[in-house]
């Protein structure tokens, strides 16, 4: 588990970097040079988007181990705590740490919308703008799709925003209780050390939360369009 979430922190840092060249002067080209970037990288040593599918194989082969090390420890906990419930207590490092697989299984049916939203544009769930062929003409001439429309589009929806703001919060619920874990599993578990990433977990959480839910608010509020 940790090392698999330690990929989907990274992940989380650098997509939410990207997602923020929204708020860029000329946001339209720079995000969509950006997405251009993303699938050609490292081309031409490697060809077309091939570096870009092998990430997205560690992605999804990450997301399965996370997913089955995440219930299996959930069924196994429960188990070893015979008929008994957890310790009910109002800390709130118990409770993230008790909502863990909750918070888990909606952000895991978040990324499947997601997906089918502005990467596939699946019908029923991609705005009406994004048809896949909504194009953008970079500045070399360079014809690309524009993932820039397809996103504000995809935000103009109020419900669809929504959805995404209150996932960002859950994914950094999920996150202050993960990024701490990492820590102890990967040996840190002096008291001290404990402090410390409990205090940056919690605020990398907060950045993401807030880096990333500012972009369907921004939409809404009309800031960006
Ligand atoms: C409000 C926050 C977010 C925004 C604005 C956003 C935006 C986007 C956009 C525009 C794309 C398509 C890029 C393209 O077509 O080139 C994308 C792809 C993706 N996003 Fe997000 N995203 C957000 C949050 C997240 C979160 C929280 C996760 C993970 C839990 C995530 C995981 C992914 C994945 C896995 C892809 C597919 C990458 C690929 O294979 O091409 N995103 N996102």
């Amino acid at each position: 588990m940790a090392v698999t979430g330690s990929v989907f922190v990274a992940f989380l840092l650098f997509h939410m970097a990207g997602n923020l060249k929204v708020y860029l002067p000329d946001a339209e080209l720079h995000f969509n040079e950006y997405a251009h970037w993303l699938r050609g990288f490292l081309n031409p040593l490697l060809p077309g988007s091939s570096f870009l599918w092998a990430f997205r194989a560690v992605i999804a082969l990450c997301l399965v181990l996370h997913v089955y090390a995440g219930t299996t420890i959930f069924f196994r906990a429960r188990v070893a705590r015979g008929g008994f419930g957890r310790a009910i207590t109002a800390k709130w490092h118990a409770l993230t740490g008790r909502t863990m697989i909750w918070t888990g299984l909606i952000i895991l049916c978040f990324i499947i919308f997601h997906l089918l939203d502005l990467t596939v544009g699946a019908k029923g769930v991609a705005s009406k703008s994004f048809s896949g062929k909504a194009t953008y003409t970079l500045e070399d001439g360079e014809v690309v799709t524009n993932a820039y429309q397809n996103l504000i589009g995809s935000f103009e929806r109020p419900a669809v925003a929504a959805f995404y703001i209150i996932t960002m919060v859950l994914i950094a619920i999920h996150l202050s209780h993960g990024i701490w874990s990492i820590i102890n599993d990967f040996g840190g578990t002096a008291s001290r050390t404990r402090s410390v990433f409990l205090v940056l977990a919690g605020l990398i959480a907060l950045v993401i939360v807030i880096g990333n839910a500012s972009i369907p608010l921004a939409v809404l509020a009309g800031v960006i369009s």
